[in-house]
């Protein structure tokens, strides 16, 4: 690994990386816009210049060059020694700061990117307090580019990142310079909007206003919001996020780094796909049936009759009469919980996966990120669990068919999708189990055959882990309070495992990995230097 010597200072660095972004990853802070390590390097922007030493032809002494060099166009060498706190350096970032402002408009006040604009915070280490522009400055229409991002021009560095993303990452490339000096600027072409399903992450790669997504518009300033790490649970890649919220409700969703994953990006739907967490039509009470009508119950009284149902169903038998669907939408701590719950009562219980949502198939992108059809966060969990418990286990199809044939005396249905997910064909089947109780988001055809039904709650109010299709346990946390009237998935399976106590994920983790070794070590992804978005 090479050594390298930044203003005064001596850092091992990442073999064959920019000098900028060895600098970066030191703690430095360099201004730069154009630069982004997902993408091309054009150094175009200059405000990354640094001073490096050089031996002097004449007497060969090793001097500081008197011309600036890009750091994110050099790459590191072992024994190199740069600066950026120079009078030169700082200077270039100063003049190159005005040359900016001269067009850019004065509307932070109304500008969603204020609180975490490169603009503005550039602006306030190197810009001029006063402006020396006398002419009229360059106004440009705010453009709509696609059904969800609308263009600012005037506010444009043309820094080229959102160009470069649609051709280097997303492969569609809607985006172009038009135009050259003054006149410069980002446009589509005609009849051709930017609607790839990578589009979202223009928007975070923007390092000004001029990109801003139609939904956050004029929603939030920055600074109210908490952020909060997750994973989407839109599709089983496992592309971990950062959830933006406030006041119990998210406002965004945005990509956290993951350099075995996703790396800056996610798609759309994992960025839009949170809108279910907030639906008016989520169940928030648990219900018991009695008399063949549903009346509300408490939360303390449901694991009593869960346990009391399974007890009765598997009397007189090794248990294989009760059934458990854990859903792949569940974290692995909460199917653990569940599953062993189930099996200490009843041990030749079975156990089978909830319905896997598939999609169409897989798309690739250009420089590798994925899309899955697999519309689920955590099939692989599941099965891993149901594997390391033994005993009878069943797919979705099979666990049906076992309803068909009446082996089961009780039934516990886990679903927690977005949507309503059962066919009332499928309703139907499990129906003729004598005893179902419900754990879901919405209200389902099964409803009307279910003794107890009970409101789950979705990914940004639990806390746990997914395990992705390629086997990368990851972590998330909690973002938002259970909605009212509903408990924590895990901390009720908690209960119902007869645990005193809240439930922590980690602490489920610990006792998981006495018989699954692989959750000792879950994989969170490294922290990313700040790179302008
Ligand atoms: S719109 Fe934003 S990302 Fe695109 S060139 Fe302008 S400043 Fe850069
Ligand atoms: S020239 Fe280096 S970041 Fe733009």
């Amino acid at each position: 690994m090479p050594n390298i010597i930044i203003d005064g200072k001596k850092f091992e660095c990442r073999d064959g990386i920019p000098v900028l972004q060895a600098a970066l990853e030191a703690g430095f802070e360099v201004p730069h816009y154009c630069y982004h390590p997902g993408l091309s390097v054009v150094a175009s922007c200059r405000l990354c210049l640094m001073q490096t030493k050089m031996p002097n032809p004449r007497t060969k002494e090793l001097e500081w060059s008197p011309k600036l060099l890009p750091s994110c166009q050099t790459p590191v060498k072992d024994g190199m020694e740069v600066r950026f706190d120079s009078e030169a350096v700082k200077s270039n970032a100063k003049h190159v700061m005005e040359y900016y402002l001269i067009n850019h408009p004065l509307d932070c006040p109304v500008c969603d990117k204020a609180g975490e604009c490169y603009l503005q915070d550039y602006t306030e280490e190197y810009g001029p307090s006063t402006s020396r522009m006398v002419e009229e400055k360059t106004k440009n229409p705010k453009k709509d580019i696609g059904s969800h991002t609308l263009l600012y021009q005037d506010r444009c560095v043309l820094c080229t990142r959102c160009v470069r993303f649609a051709q280097e990452v997303a492969g569609t490339g809607e985006l172009a310079v038009v135009n050259r000096g003054n006149r410069g600027e980002i446009d589509v072409f005609p009849g051709q909007p930017l609607e790839n399903p990578l589009q979202g992450n223009v928007v975070d790669l923007c390092p000004v206003g001029a990109l801003l997504d139609k939904e956050f518009l004029f929603k939030q300033r920055v600074w109210m919001l908490k952020s909060t790490p997750s994973i989407s649970p839109t599709d089983s890649r496992g592309n971990t996020v950062l959830i933006d919220h406030n006041d119990e409700r998210i406002h965004r969703v945005r990509p956290r780094f993951n350099e075995k994953v996703n790396d800056w990006w996610i798609s759309d739907e994992n960025r839009f796909g949170w809108h279910y967490v907030h639906s008016a039509d989520r169940l928030n009470l648990p219900m018991t049936r009695t008399n063949g009508h549903f009346s509300a119950s408490r939360w303390e009284d449901a694991v009593n009759i869960v346990r009391t149902e399974i007890s009765k169903a598997a009397a007189g038998n090794d248990g294989s009469a009760v059934a458990v669907v854990l859903s792949p939408m569940m974290s692995c701590e909460e199917a653990w919980l569940l599953a062993t719950a189930v099996r200490q009562l009843a041990p030749k219980a079975t156990l089978a996966i909830g319905w896997v949502p598939i999609e169409g198939q897989d798309q690739k992108f250009p420089k590798g990120f994925v899309i899955k059809a697999e519309k689920c966060p955590n099939r692989r969990g599941i099965e891993t669990i149901m594997h390391a418990l033994g005993g009878p286990g069943a797919n979705f199809d099979e666990f049906l068919r076992g309803c068909d044939e009446g082996r089961f005396k009780f039934a516990f249905v886990s679903g927690g999708y977005p949507k309503v997910w059962l066919t009332s064909a499928a309703a139907d089947r499990i129906g003729r189990v004598p005893t179902i109780v419900t754990h879901d988001l919405f209200a389902s055809p099964l409803d009307a055959k279910a003794m107890l039904r009970l409101p789950s709650v979705t990914f940004a109010e639990r806390e746990g882990s997914f395990m992705n299709c390629d086997d990368l346990i990851q972590p998330f946390e909690r973002a938002l309070r259970p909605l009212e009237g509903c408990k924590a998935d895990g901390q009720f399976f908690y209960e119902l495992a007869g645990k005193n106590g809240l439930f922590r994920a980690p602490r489920v983790r610990e006792m998981m990995a006495q018989t699954l070794p692989q959750f000792a070590n879950v994989f969170t992804p490294r922290p990313e230097p700040d790179y302008a978005h």
